[in-house]
């Protein structure tokens, strides 16, 4: 069967493409034909040939105006936008833990980061009555772990609801608006948070990731996700293919989320 995606000579941004996912849905759009822009705030230690970085921070207004400046002058907008920038850095210790500062920084990185980009970049689209406007959220809006991921956990939570709103809004005008709900990634990141839990227990790398899919509540497939599986999904729905996928959120976590 020839599955083409007819993603052929399209323009995406991918925010947060230099590591983890991000550089993953770099790499798999580039090969099926996609012109691919690329953020992140430090240079990537691998460039891709042909792919267009920009530097900046995205948790600033500034630095989503500068990166909406970049794309509007190269190539006038684009076709399609994935907002995979996220994570957290909140200390463990639960609510007590978090103060007004790292809230807000949670809250601009995997909320405010795509709003205001959405908010810059959507015009365009909506001009030509065609894109796709995708966000990266995770299984822990549904399944928050209180010890340190409580704000990652609501600002994943406020953009899935933010996605829904706006996807009711343009989709109607030809922008499709879609969500990617992954479970564990293994990031190269990931990795080395395991290997040291593992270390701290006086155990290897599969000791410390069982460790980690014990916190989870298991992960019914027995691994977590390859950063190229979940980039096979996102280039999926972001293809022509997928025409009819619109506010909908998708879930790739192995069977993790207990619940129906
Ligand atoms: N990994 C998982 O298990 C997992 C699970 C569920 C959901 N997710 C979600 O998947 C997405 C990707 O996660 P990941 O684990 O693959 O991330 P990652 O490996 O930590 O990579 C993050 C990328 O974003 C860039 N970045 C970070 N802060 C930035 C900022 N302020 N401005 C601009 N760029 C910035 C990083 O480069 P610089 O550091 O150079 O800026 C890097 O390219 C996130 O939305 C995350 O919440 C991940």
């Amino acid at each position: 069967m020839n599955f083409d995606l007819q993603l052929q000579g399209q323009r995406a941004l991918v925010t947060g493409g230099t590591k983890g996912l991000g550089a993953a849905v770099v790499k798999s759009l580039q090969e099926v034909g996609v012109q691919v822009m690329t953020t992140a705030r430090s240079a990537p230690d691998r460039p891709l040939e042909g792919v267009t970085y920009v530097q900046t921070d995205l948790t600033t207004a500034e630095g989503v105006s500068e990166l909406a400046r970049v794309v509007r002058e190269q190539w006038g907008g684009v076709d399609i936008l994935i907002n995979s920038v996220g994570g957290s850095t909140a200390p463990a210790g639960g609510f007590a833990a978090l103060d007004d500062a790292v809230w807000l920084s949670e809250l601009n990185l995997n909320l405010m980061s795509a709003v205001r980009l959405d908010r810059a970049l959507l015009p365009a689209m909506l001009a030509k009555r065609a894109g796709v406007v995708l966000h990266v959220t995770s299984i822990q809006r549904v399944l928050p772990l209180p010890e340190s991921t409580t704000a990652y956990a609501a600002a994943k939570g406020a953009l899935s609801t933010y996605s829904k709103s706006l996807s009711k809004e343009v989709t109607p005008k030809g922008v499709r608006v879609l969500r990617v709900s992954p479970g564990w990634i293994e990031t190269e990141a990931s990795v080395v948070f395991a290997e040291r839990m593992g270390a701290e227990a006086g155990t290897d790398y599969e000791g410390g990731k069982k460790m980690v899919m014990d916190w989870l509540g298991g992960i019914p497939v027995g691994r977590p996700a390859t950063p190229q599986e979940v980039a096979d999904l996102i280039t999926f729905l972001v293809s022509p293919r997928a025409a009819s996928v619109s506010g909908s959120e998708h879930v790739i976590d192995g069977g993790t989320v207990p619940t129906v």
